[in-house]
């Protein structure tokens, strides 16, 4: 069964990656950032409370990421294995896994270097129903300014202003970028498999090389 990790800086592809990824082996992609940004759309309790630090591009309490977590992955399409879009962004998230059972099977970390990601961002656009990315140089859509799928509008992500994406990028080095050495460790003490793929190349060949460094079963 995989269960597996994708890691990497805001707008490294690992959206993107998800959706080919998940698409290829039918197992569910669970994104925390679509779950936060649902949760804000619907005006709960939960929404309110994440708003002001996702505008900001802060991060959410890793109290709030463990429930999420739990929560989506005892729901029963994750039963044969899932994929985390990014889901685990501190050392803290990654201790409550364990302690929650919550053990991956692959970690696939997606590097790309700043320069990159803050063109990227500027050209992202969204569909907030699925969470299906576009680029509007790189992956355009179709048909201009609609979803390839359902044909609704996209959007830009509030966070995607340029400012907030190098707070972003700051708070990645901090916060989740130790988690690169925490999983490359576990792989001598577990089955766990870590590569790490060159994500400025383009979709295709960072999926191939995801594929061919990284027999997915
Ligand atoms: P989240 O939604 O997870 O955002 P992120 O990790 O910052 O990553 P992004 O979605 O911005 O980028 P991506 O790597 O998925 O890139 P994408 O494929 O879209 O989180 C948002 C916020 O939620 C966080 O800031 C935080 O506040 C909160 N949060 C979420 N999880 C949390 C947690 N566990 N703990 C605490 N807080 C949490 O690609 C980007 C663009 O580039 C797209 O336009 C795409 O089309 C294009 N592109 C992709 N690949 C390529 C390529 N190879 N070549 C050219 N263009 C490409």
């Amino acid at each position: 069964m995989n269960k597996i990790l994708l890691l990497g800086p805001p707008g490294a592809g690992k959206g993107t990656q998800a959706d080919i990824i998940c698409e290829s082996l039918s197992i569910p992609k669970i994104s925390t950032g679509d779950m936060l940004r649902s949760a804000i759309a619907s005006g709960s309790e939960l929404g309110k409370k994440v708003t002001d630090i996702m505008n900001s591009g802060g991060l959410v309490s890793d109290q709030i990421i463990i429930e999420l977590i739990l929560d989506r992955i005892g729901q029963a399409d994750c039963a044969n294995g899932f994929l985390f879009d990014g889901g685990i962004r501190t050392v803290g998230q990654a201790d409550l896994c364990v302690e929650n059972s919550i053990e991956f099977t692959h970690v696939i970390e997606i590097q790309v270097d700043d320069e990159v990601i803050v063109d990227r961002m500027s050209g992202r656009r969204v569909h907030p129903g699925s969470g299906r990315n576009y680029h509007l140089v790189y992956q355009p859509p179709k048909n201009e300014g609609v979803d390839d799928i359902t044909g609704e509008p996209l959007i830009q992500r509030e966070d995607d202003m340029p400012e907030t994406v190098k707070h972003r990028l700051q708070v990645y080095q901090d916060e989740t970028k130790p988690l690169v050495a925490y999983y490359q460790s576990q792989e001598s003490k577990s089955a766990l498999k870590y590569i790490a793929v060159d994500g400025s190349q383009p979709v295709e060949i960072v999926f191939q090389d995801i594929k061919q460094n990284f027999l997915i079963e």
